[in-house]
């Protein structure tokens, strides 16, 4: 049993001063006052907020991407996340064209399984659709209990899908009651544009931008949103950093499609001036899609604020600056990395490995530029990074809500701790971090996963692999 007394108890919808009691895992009790047997564990949470555990919808554990292997594991992910205040990740589960999803779904539960700190499931990736694939994917859903799937529109010859397989996939999906994730950029047009931009010798981190402009992201979601409207699918379009990819989905809405939308860390609280820092610094900014400048951030914001934004997750994908972001690096001269050094030749923008580290920064991130900006307020804080991911990936009410019977994973808040975001500090893998020297207002000094603590006053005392896997059910469509 575990008592947090007296804390700001703030849920999606409402917020109210009360005690929670945790009983075997669970929120047994929300009340004033509640009577406890002697010898309780009993936590203050006098002046602190206390929040439902945090979902992030979209993480990169094991990446294997662009020739390299993300840096993180379930140890070092899941006690970032913790440290951070999210308790439960959802992983993509990325097998190449030639993987088969089987081998592939149990591989990547065997780099979680026993070792993660917190719970976790998976997004499974469709990154072929051929003959056998309908009957794995029908026993992934039924049998291994993975209810969303994954597919690309960009990254062609890598985890990239055709038109015929997207359609295959999504009816599929309408079948078996599955929400299909989506990374939508439209990946011949960014073929073209990278190679027109390196033929005229741009070549640094500061192109890639350029190389995949909003219009390629807006076409990719309208791509999509005619497939989800053809097949009556549900789909959840991921880090999504524009605004005109924000339209093409409201207008999809508008004639019924239903389309959930998520941003992620990055696009809210950097801008493209970053991938345009001298010495190469720029290629710790490249993700896909890219950064972009800050009108669209400040848009994100406000649809975040009015509901039109449902989720923000963060798209953690670690690799680190020195031997691999420096795989794209455009001056032999001046590069010592493991690129040069083996092949010889000067990289340039699209051999950067895409992807940034945040998963233990995002709530930090949100609260410190949302809620103490004015952008958000802390309930929308709640809906967008807990309840809602459990709600859309079928984890409600177990996660994302504060009510007798959810898992007691908690995060009792201190919106007074100050401090600096660092890389020397940081529990992530990876040797950078894109918010270094960022300073911060509040963190999460208590959290617990089904009851147990795991964070105490800002302090790791988690158990290894108290984490557990958490299979879902299918949706039934027309629900939600
Ligand atoms: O740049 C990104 N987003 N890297 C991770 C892979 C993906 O596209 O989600
Ligand atoms: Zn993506
Ligand atoms: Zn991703
Ligand atoms: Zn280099």
């Amino acid at each position: 049993m575990l008592l947090i007394r007296n804390g700001d108890i703030v849920t999606a919808t409402d917020r109210f001063t009360a005690d929670i009691l945790c009983d075997n895992g669970v929120i047994s009790a929300v009340g004033m006052n509640l009577e406890v047997p002697e010898g309780t564990p009993v936590i203050d949470a006098t002046g602190k907020h206390v929040f439902p555990g945090f979902i992030d919808p979209h993480v990169h554990v094991y990446l294997p991407f662009m020739g390299t292997v993300s840096k993180d594991n379930y140890a070092t992910a899941s006690k970032a996340a913790l440290m951070g205040g999210t308790t439960t990740l959802i992983e993509m589960c990325c097998p190449s064209r030639t993987e088969d999803p089987l081998d592939a779904i149990r591989l990547w539960k065997s780099k979680a399984d026993g070792i993660s700190f917190c719970d976790y499931t998976f997004h499974m990736g469709v990154t072929r659709f051929d003959e056998t694939t309908a009957d794995a994917l029908r026993h992934i859903v039924s049998i291994e209990g993975i209810t969303s799937f994954k597919v690309f529109l960009a990254y062609k010859g890598a985890f990239g899908i055709e038109d015929t397989e997207l359609f295959q996939t999504l009816s599929l999906a309408k079948e078996l009651g599955v929400v299909v994730t989506a990374h939508c950029e439209n990946a011949d047009l960014v073929a073209e544009k990278q190679k027109k931009l390196i033929s005229e010798g741009k070549l640094g981190p500061e192109w890639h931008e350029p190389s995949r402009p909003v219009t390629v992201e807006a076409g990719g979601c309208r791509h999509l949103m005619t497939y989800a409207e053809m097949t009556g699918a549900q789909v959840y379009v991921v880090h999504t950093s524009c605004i005109p990819a924000v339209e093409a989905i409201e207008e999809a809405r508008k004639r019924g499609v239903k389309a959930w939308i998520e941003t992620v860390s990055p696009y809210l609280t950097l801008d493209s001036s970053y991938a345009e820092l001298p010495n190469f610094e720029g290629a710790k900014f490249v993700m896909s899609p890219p950064i972009r400048s800050q009108e669209h951030g400040d848009f994100l914001w406000t649809a975040l604020a009015e509901g039109i934004i449902d989720t923000v997750g963060t798209d953690h994908a670690p690799f680190d600056y020195a031997t691999q972001k420096h795989m794209g690096h455009p001056d032999p001269a001046k590069c010592v990395d493991a690129h040069f050094q083996t092949t010889g030749t000067p990289g340039n923008f699209t051999l950067i490995p895409n992807g940034i580290p945040s998963v233990e920064e995002r709530i930090k991130l949100l609260y410190t530029e949302g809620v103490r900006r004015g952008r958000i307020d802390l309930q929308t804080l709640v809906r967008c990074a807990s309840t809602k991911p459990a709600e859309i990936f079928g984890l409600y009410p177990r996660k994302g809500a504060i009510v007798p019977g959810s898992d007691a994973d908690l995060v009792i808040w201190d919106p007074e701790w100050r401090g600096k975001i660092s890389a020397a500090t940081h529990s992530m893998a990876t040797d950078y971090s894109a918010f270094e020297g960022k300073s911060i207002v509040g963190r999460a000094d208590t959290v617990t996963v089904r009851g147990k603590i795991m964070v105490q006053n800002g302090e790791w005392v988690g158990e290894k692999g108290w984490g557990e896997f958490l299979p879902r059910e299918p949706k039934k469509y027309g629900d939600c």
